[in-house]
């Protein structure tokens, strides 16, 4: 059991599981023949995940472009209550294939949010990833096109995943005993 700033890690999903995991989906991604994609990661969360996925499309074939979007969510939280827009994307996406990723779908009010603010430029076709599903949270009518694990209800840190800014570099994903 890995100990990072002092506090122990019970593993979820190991490095080896999410990389497995990120190539099959990217085999889903790509059998959708997607025309023109631009990869839109929501910062900060889903970095590692992007990443690591527009690698895996590079092995499925497919030449995705890639801007950022940063949202935050307001309250101290750790999901959102109203989800504020930090940054927006820099491109015109009218007409073009979108993959929207991010790291966790929960409540699903950031999806929802971006989701959106995305449809009214009129995307050819909106697709939503997420690494992390917890179907069990959700408060809003919103799924993901492409799902990494379906994932228990409690708080998980890693691989690009924080509590309080910290364990977003670890390259599994667990939780934290207290
Ligand atoms: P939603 O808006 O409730 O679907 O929450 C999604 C966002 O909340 C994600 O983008 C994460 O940043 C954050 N989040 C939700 N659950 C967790 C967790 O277990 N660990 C870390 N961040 C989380
Ligand atoms: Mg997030």
């Amino acid at each position: 059991m890995p100990v990072i700033n002092g506090k122990v890690i019970d593993i979820l999903f190991t490095e080896e599981a999410i990389a497995r995991r990120n190539a099959e989906m990217a085999a889903e991604i790509a059998a959708a023949q997607p025309r023109n994609l631009l990869v839109l990661p929501i910062l900060k969360g889903s970095f590692v995940f992007a990443a690591d996925i527009i690698r895996a499309l590079y092995r499925a074939n497919v030449a995705p472009e890639v801007e950022f979007i940063t949202v935050s969510s307001y309250g101290a939280g750790l999901t959102s209550g109203a989800v504020r827009l930090l940054h927006n994307i820099q491109s015109r996406i009218e007409a073009r294939d979108i993959l929207l990723i991010d790291d966790i779908l929960e409540s699903g009010k950031t999806l929802h949010f971006v989701a959106d603010l995305l449809r009214q430029q009129k995307p050819r076709k909106l697709a939503l990833a997420a690494l992390l599903d917890k179907p069990m949270c959700r408060k809003t009518a919103i799924e993901a096109d492409y799902v990494g694990f379906t994932c228990p209800d409690k708080f998980v840190v890693g691989y690009g995943m924080d509590a309080a800014h910290a364990f977003r570099q670890l390259p599994f994903i667990g939780t934290l005993r207290d």
